[in-house]
């Protein structure tokens, strides 16, 4: 009797080679696992794809709730952008699909997970270490990672083996997308002095085919989680397909990043993250009105290293557990609406409310109603001065000649 192994299938030509490629090397009986977080594409297809290729079973889930209400929003209430950039979505969506894989496995009676990750990347981190953490005692194979074939070789195989090969001139770019954003990379993308031409964009309109007009858009959150748009109480998931129709429209959202993967390698990439972008800047405003100045400033910290994790594939871990437990707490009084400008590729911040907000307009007027006692300035600049006044006594201060 084989063993079983799931794969987790996307339909293309990598993971249908795999298919075939494990139960040649090692016999496996093979259950294709799709999981469907918010890319475009025909499930049912891809269902009878695996099964014509010759997988025993071809199983689809919906997992487009799980993804924005356990890793999308927590990660938006941390404000978790890599390198001050890049959203995060393909590294987001990894730990959900390990954990997929994993409740897969054990309901079929599999010995073994696989997936269609090269060695070079950081999606081969992200899944190996969640299955780790969640199932140590599973075997994890990347094929893509023990074949050695060349693009032309991986061709060959599957034409000897019936695999279908798309036969439309296949994108030039190796692109991921989700719910939170799509990622683009490859081709003439690899060299980082090229403009990304247009056909990498498939979400977001250039700004120079904008509308003239500016579109806005008001988005409410309640303890940091977004709950309606423009006053309409919406799921996660639609209100996240609405503004990034929204944005996309607006030209809002493309990234072009040079960034630090986790192997070592400095790597050019192209996202577009329409919704991202919009929901990441409207979460911050409305943190700058309620949080206190030493809130934000330590959870801009926190918010780092929380990229960083969920970057490096360390999503199920419990320094995670602990952020997130931080992040929350934090969260109390992140409720409110912002008010959103979408322009030419611009989203501009023009308004925010909160029934907890801590800007006092008695205290910041300059017009009649100030309350601000002027008075006690000088007293208060006398003690915060002290300890220049007693260093330039005795250690110069003045500028340099
Ligand atoms: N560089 C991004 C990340 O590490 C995107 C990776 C895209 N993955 C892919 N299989 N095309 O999260």
């Amino acid at each position: 009797m084989s063993n079983k192994v799931v794969l987790a299938y996307s339909g293309g030509l990598d993971t249908s080679v795999a298919i075939k490629w494990l139960q040649e090397r090692y016999n496996f009986d093979v259950i294709a696992f799709t999981v469907d977080i918010g890319n475009v594409a025909d499930l049912e297809a891809i269902r009878q794809k695996a099964l014509d290729i010759g997988a025993i079973k071809a199983l689809v889930v919906d997992a487009k709730k799980s993804f924005i209400n356990s890793f999308v929003f927590p990660a938006l209430q941390a404000d978790a952008i890599y390198e001050g950039q890049y959203p995060l979505a393909t590294a987001l969506g990894r730990p959900l699909i390990a954990q997929l894989l994993v409740e897969a496995a054990k309901k079929e009676g599999a010995t073994a997970i696989a997936h269609g990750c090269t060695g070079k990347g950081n999606d081969q981190v992200r899944i190996d270490v969640g299955v780790a953490a969640l199932a140590p005692e599973l075997k994890v194979i990347a094929p893509a990672r023990e074949w050695g074939m060349t693009r032309e070789q991986l061709i060959e195989y599957a034409q000897t083996h019936n695999i279908p090969v798309p036969i439309t001139t296949a994108s030039p770019y190796s692109i991921d997308e989700n719910l939170w954003g799509r990622s683009i990379e490859c081709g003439v993308l690899e060299n980082p002095w090229n403009e990304p031409p247009e056909d990498a964009f498939a979400w977001t309109k250039s700004p120079e085919e904008t509308p003239d007009e500016p579109a806005y858009l008001e988005v409410s959150f309640d303890k940091g989680i977004p709950v309606s748009l423009d006053s309409k109480k919406l799921d996660g998931v639609t209100l996240v397909q609405q503004i990034h129709n929204l944005a996309g429209e607006r030209g809002i959202g493309r990234i072009d990043h040079v960034e630090n993967r986790l192997v070592g390698i400095k790597s050019r990439e192209i996202y577009e993250a329409p919704a991202a972008i919009v929901l990441l800047k409207a979460h911050q405003a409305l943190e700058d009105l309620v949080l206190a100045k030493e809130q934000l400033r330590f959870k801009a910290k926190v918010a780092n290293e929380y990229a960083d994790l969920v970057y490096n594939g360390l999503w199920f871990t419990g320094l995670r557990q602990d952020l997130a437990a931080y992040v929350e707490s934090t969260q109390k009084y992140v409720t409110g609406t912002v008010r959103v400008k979408l322009f030419k590729g611009n989203c501009q911040i023009v308004g925010r409310k909160s029934p907890y907000s801590l800007y006092d307009y008695s205290l910041a007027t300059y017009d009649k109603g100030d309350v601000f006692d002027q008075g006690a300035s000088p007293g208060f600049i006398h003690i915060w001065g002290l300890p220049v006044r007693t260093q330039a006594q005795v250690q110069p201060l003045k500028p340099p000649e």
